[in-house]
This record gives structure tokens, sequence and C-alpha cells, in this order.
């Protein structure tokens, strides 16, 4: 008799370990609207785990707009973009987020993680070369799985290890992939440097947007306009589960470049669309987006604010640069139980633990919205340091 695939779920005990100890920090259940506070598990906790960077989650007009659109569509398109699952909607906000980003065209994926999968697996081909920094999103990491190109990884922006990956594969098809910001440092990728090698060995970029769209640059286009060179950048990726207050998942890039993912990326063929209540909401975030600007200065505001709090208390919060602030805690088992202590105090928030960090390197991801108010985030600062002091991380 063969060996039962089985058998690595009955001897999975990681989970259940957790979960006897009262540490579980993952699948509560959320009672209520993403806000600044919600209901978990039936209680009352201040968030400061969401992507809801911009507080659109529950705007009435995001909420109306969404409406709208399935009253107009129905709850699903039942079908592929390629074949019957396009609706005008869809074009719609393709052309607004193209407009919006200054590229020639864009498409709108189901989720951002099938945009990662499917635009970065179209592009690059067998003998081609993906060269990915080491902090980049998993989605990005599957996309390259996918693809039949060789995916090599350069240190954390470290462009003189970029330089070095690059010469190595010298003549042959390049795409560098990199996280805008970087979902769990929250620190921001040398785009300058990075751009600048690409145009002397001509190889393209991509550039995944996710934690920056709506939040980075003067009028939230992302690292691109931050740094005033997001001409340069050859593909831009971008997810509407997090400023935009949907799901969904956009590439821009040249007119010629699209056509060619719309046809040849498998995530977009193979699966459904995107349902119109989603759709709209994108629409109606996409304009508030540029229409409200003061979430936006609200939000830097604030996370500038909160990083110097953390930093004068003690705390190691890396390079952050974004609304995203890690605390390095040490090890997972603090992680869990400072995670454990937070919620008890009131504070909902995110362990990040191994393997997704380096072994002594674990995290309290910490980020923040518009709508947090003064009091919010003081609650959230004095939770913090009670943990912190009990658990002895202060410097
Ligand atoms: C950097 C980055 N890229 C892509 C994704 C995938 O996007 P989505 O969750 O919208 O599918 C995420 C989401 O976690 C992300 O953080």
């Amino acid at each position: 008799m063969g060996s039962d695939v089985f058998e690595k779920c009955f001897n999975f005990k990681a989970a259940n370990d957790l979960r006897i100890k009262g540490f579980y920090p993952y699948f509560h259940k959320v009672g209520s609207v993403q806000g600044p506070e919600v209901m978990v598990d039936g209680e009352k906790k201040v968030v400061v785990c969401s992507n809801n960077y911009l507080g659109l989650a529950n705007h009435p007009k995001v909420i109306e707009a969404s409406i709208a659109a399935m009253k107009k569509y129905g709850t699903s398109c039942t079908g592929s973009r390629f074949l019957n699952g396009t609706n005008d909607l869809h074009e719609k906000v393709e052309r607004k987020f193209a407009k919006f980003v200054s590229k020639e065209e864009a498409i709108l994926f189901t989720t951002g993680h099938h945009s990662n999968l499917g635009a970065i697996s179209s592009l690059v081909g067998r003998n081609e070369i993906l060269i990915t920094d080491k902090l980049d999103h998993a989605s990005i990491i599957d996309g390259c799985h996918l693809s039949f190109g060789e995916m090599v990884r350069f240190r954390h922006n470290d462009m003189f290890d970029l330089e070095r990956q690059i010469v190595r594969y010298k003549g042959k098809g390049i795409l560098i992939v990199v996280d805008g910001v970087f979902s769990m440092e929250g620190d921001i990728a040398n785009l300058p440097e990075i751009l600048r090698l690409a145009k002397k060995y001509t190889v393209r970029v991509f550039v995944d947007e996710a934690h920056s769209l709506g939040v980075i640059g003067e009028t939230g286009k992302g690292i691109g306009e931050y740094f005033n060179i997001g001409d340069d950048i050859d593909v831009l990726m971008a997810t509407a589960s997090k400023s935009l207050a949907s799901i969904g998942g956009f590439i821009a890039s040249k007119a010629e470049v699209v056509d060619y993912i719309r046809h040849n990326a498998r995530t977009m063929i193979f699966t459904a669309s995107l349902p119109p209540a989603c759709v709209g909401a994108i629409d109606a975030a996409l304009d508030l987006v540029v229409a409200e600007p003061e979430r936006r200065a609200r939000l830097m505001k604030i996370s500038k604010k909160m990083k110097s709090a953390f930093q004068a208390m003690g705390y190691d919060t890396g390079h952050s640069q974004s609304p995203v602030i890690p605390l390095f805690v040490g090890s997972d088992l603090i992680a869990f139980k400072m995670w454990r202590m937070l919620f008890d105090e009131g504070v909902f928030a995110s362990p990040v633990v191994t393997p997704a960090v380096q072994e002594g390197r674990s995290i309290i991801r910490t980020s923040y919205m518009a709508t947090h108010s003064d009091d919010n985030l003081d609650f959230i600062l004095e939770k913090f340091e009670k943990v912190g002091k009990q658990f002895n991380i202060l410097a």
C-alpha cells in the first residue's frame, strides 16, 4: 500500500497547539464593518491590522455604487472576462484606473493575487528571468512559480545585489518585480535606482502598488508618483482590496502589453470575472481617492505620529515609510503571546511569524486608517506600551 496524502493533515499540530495555549490569532470572526473599531468574537476591539487605509470600506458613496451595480447587473457575471463575464462597468473602471495612473491601458482581474499570478506568468517565459526582492509578496512569488521563467532573488532593497543578478543573466529577457511598499515591513522600494539599472541594462520593471495606491504620492498614485518617475514603470499592479475598499486587481501598462496579458494570463481566462457589486465599489472608491485628498493627508500624518510614538517608547519599527508600521518583537512565541495580551486589552493586531520572517525577527504588524480617531490612536499606544513593558522588549 502507498502512503496516505492525508498523513500530513493528521500530523498537523501547529494550529491546535496555539488553540490549546489560547494564542491562536487567526480566523477570528469580525461581526461589523471594517472600521477603526470592530466587533471581534462579540467584543469591541480597536483595529490596528486593516488595509482599509483610506477608510472607504463603509463610505456611503461606495456602498451606494456597489448596490446600484448589483441591481443593474445582478450578483454574478457567471463566467470569465474572456467569454461572457465582461460588462461595461469592468471596462469603465479599467479606463478610469489607467487614466489615474497615467498608463495607456489597464485590465481588471478578480483578485490582486490573480493579477500577479496572471501577469507575471504570462510575461516571463522559458529562458527568461524574473528578478525579485527577497521580501516580495507571496503572490509575486506564486506568479514566478507559475511562470516557465527562472526566478532569482536579490537581498531586500540591496541595489548592489540587484545589479549583480542582472549582470549574471545579461542578454536574457529580464523582468524585475518589486513591491512598491513592502507589505510587512512598510518600507519603500528604491525605485529610482531600480529604474536606473533597468535603463542601463535594458530590462523591464514591474511594481506592485498594493499598499501604495491611494496612499503614497501627492495624489495617491503610488511610489512612481512619490519619486516622480511613474512613467518609467513598465508594468504597474494594484489591488482593489486595500485603499479601494473592494476586491480585484489591476495591471496597467502599454496597450500592447495589456492586450497580451488579456489573452494569455491563465487567471484572466480560467476564472470568473469580478462581481458587479465589487466593480461598482471600485468605481466610487477611485473617485473618492481623487475627491477626498484629506483622507490621504490624515493617514500620512497619523502614520508619522504613530511611528515616532512607538520609537519613543523603545520599539524597533524597522524602516517603515508608510502606514504599515512593523514592531519587531523577537521570537514567534513572544509575538503570539503579545497578540493575545493586546487582544485581551482591546486591540486587534496581526502577528507575523516564521517562515514569513527570519527566525527571531517576528513582528506585530500595525497599519493605520484615515478614519482612526485620535482617541483610537492614544488607546493603541497606551496598550502597546503596557504590553511592550510586560514583555521587556522596549529598548
Ligand atoms: C503586496 C501585495 N500584493 C498583492 C496582494 C494580493 O492582493 P489581494 O489580497 O487583493 O488578492 C497583496 C495582499 O495581501 C499584497 O500585500
